[in-house]
């Protein structure tokens, strides 16, 4: 299932990343907020295992919390009309709390802005984002990311959570799959510009 694809962050690049994300995050967290508990609130599905690693990378001491939202990026086909619709809530609330998003990968940055927009409206009394993979040259819209671990390829990135069609979530690397020649790039699978694979 695998032979089509190429290791683009190892498990140990990816290791490293979420390590000093979780030194930068602790370090601002600690000179911000002193002792008021981190609450990390991952993005499903993509970013349960970044979620799931970074938490237990802090710092026990900062007393992270951890819960989970889930969006659908956008209805079927037009990726560009910046439609995201939350699927799943967190299970608590985030009113006075020092809230995180931890995201896979921002890409256009529709998902990211909706979440911040979403989560502002909550009144958190603080709140930055972490993101595993950044492609800012797929940007359709201006959005703040506070912590970024690494720098994605302009290519289709799959593993570590993120899936083609569902497929790859569980490889523990990730990697890029192998393009046809006239497709576009990004992590989106329709519209246009979507990718399309052998
Ligand atoms: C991915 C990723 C982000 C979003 C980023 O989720 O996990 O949430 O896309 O894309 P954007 O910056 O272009 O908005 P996806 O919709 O693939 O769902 P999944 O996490 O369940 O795979």
């Amino acid at each position: 299932m695998t032979d089509d694809l190429a290791v683009v962050f190892s498990e140990t690049a990816i290791a490293a990343a979420v390590r000093s994300l979780a030194g930068a995050l602790a370090h601002d967290h600690v000179r911000d907020h002193a002792d008021a508990p981190v609450v990390l609130v991952g993005v499903l599905k993509g970013a349960l295992f970044f979620t799931a690693d970074l938490a237990r990378a802090l710092p026990p001491a900062l007393d992270a919390r951890i819960d989970f939202l889930a969006v659908s990026s956008y209805g079927d086909g037009d990726r560009s009309s910046g439609e995201v619709r939350l699927l799943k809530d967190t299970s608590e609330s985030i009113e006075g709390r020092h809230v995180v998003i931890v995201e896979d990968i921002v890409d256009n940055g529709l998902t990211l802005a909706y979440l911040q927009g979403l989560l502002a409206s909550r009144r958190p009394a603080s709140l930055r984002s972490c993101v595993l993979l950044n492609k800012p040259y797929r940007r359709k819209i201006d959005v703040t990311v506070d912590y970024v671990g690494l720098e994605a390829p302009d290519a289709f990135v799959v593993g570590y959570g993120l899936d083609y069609q569902e497929r790859y979530r569980t490889l523990p690397y990730l990697g890029r799959l192998a393009p046809r020649a006239d497709h576009g790039y990004g992590n989106r699978l329709s519209g246009a510009g979507a990718p399309r694979f052998e």
